[in-house]
Order: C-alpha cells, then sequence, then structure tokens
C-alpha cells in the first residue's frame, strides 16, 4: 500500500484505510472506507476516491461504481444543514410537494443543490415512518411535523441565526 499524502488529511484517511483494508478481501471494507472519507471532508471528491483507488489498489472505476450506487454517498460540497423533504406518500398528499416548492422558491435551489452561503442543502426523502406528523421535513437529524409553508421562513431563519452567533 503505497501513500502519496498531499496533506494531513489525506494521511489520517490513509491510516485509516490501512487499519481496515484487507488485501485478501479488498472489496470488504470499501464502503466503511468511503464513509469514512465523506465523513472527513463532507463529500467525495474525484481526487479523494483516487486517492483511495491508489492506498488501496482497487481499480479507481470500481471505487466509482461503488460510491455512486449508493444515494448517501455525495460527490459535491454539501451545505451545513441538510433539508429533506418527505415525498412519502401521507407527506405528499398533505402538502409535502407544496413545502419542496416553497423552498425551491425561497433558497433558490433544487433538490440535491446547495446554497450559494453553503448554509442550506436541499433534498427529497421516503416516508421517516412519522406520517401521523404529515407533512414532515427533516432539518439534519431535527424533525419537524405538520408543517406549514408559512412557517417555512421562521425555521430557516433559526438555523441563519445560528450562523451569525
Ligand atoms: S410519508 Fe412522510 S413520514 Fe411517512
Amino acid at each position: 500500500m503505497e501513500c502519496t499524502c498531499r496533506d494531513d488529511n489525506l494521511c489520517e484517511l490513509t491510516e485509516y484505510i490501512k487499519g481496515v483494508f484487507n488485501p485478501e478481501h479488498p472489496q470488504s471494507a470499501l464502503i466503511a472506507i468511503l464513509h469514512h472519507a465523506q465523513g472527513m471532508y463532507g463529500y467525495l471528491s474525484r481526487d479523494v476516491m483516487e486517492h483511495i483507488a491508489q492506498v488501496t489498489e482497487v481499480p479507481a472505476a470500481e471505487i466509482y461504481g461503488v460510491a455512486t450506487f449508493y444515494s448517501f454517498f455525495k460527490h459535491t460540497p454539501q451545505g451545513k444543514h441538510q433539508i429533506h423533504v418527505c415525498m412519502g406518500t401521507a407527506c405528499y398528499i398533505r402538502g409535502g410537494a407544496k413545502l419542496l416548492e416553497t423552498l425551491e422558491d425561497m433558497l433558490n435551489i433544487k433538490p440535491g443543490e446547495t446554497t450559494e452561503d453553503m448554509l442550506f442543502t436541499l433534498g427529497e426523502t421516503r416516508c421517516i415512518g412519522a406520517c401521523g406528523l404529515a407533512p414532515v421535513m427533516m432539518i439534519d437529524d431535527k424533525v419537524y411535523g405538520r408543517v406549514e409553508p408559512e412557517q417555512l421562513k421562521g425555521i430557516l431563519d433559526e438555523y441563519r441565526t445560528e450562523m451569525q452567533a
């Protein structure tokens, strides 16, 4: 396993890989390695995936294949806060689509995109099991239930204020 680290983060990632990688079963630790890398960088850049390929000697195409197969791996820089609007059936029929549309207008981004100030990334989610509270959205790990479009500005402002504090 050769490492040509260009910065401390890559050295740390290399050390992690050395700890979990088993050359006998090169694919077995890939998901854990990609998770760890995403935790460090917030997303998986091409450079980071190429570094993983170089250290593990797993072909880069295989690394990209795994990273793009799972939706929880991100390939662009993510906002500080992740907004997910539930598009499950119960939420959808109780106004989830309207919530998403309002957020798109307020933030001027589409699902999958991040605001220019890097504060919010917008996304959709499937049912999170809180259908009784439909329509539901999450910001990071916090669940907001029975959300009305009129409440959205106040909710987002809480996160904007936190950034200025
Ligand atoms: S459909 Fe939204 S929480 Fe179940």
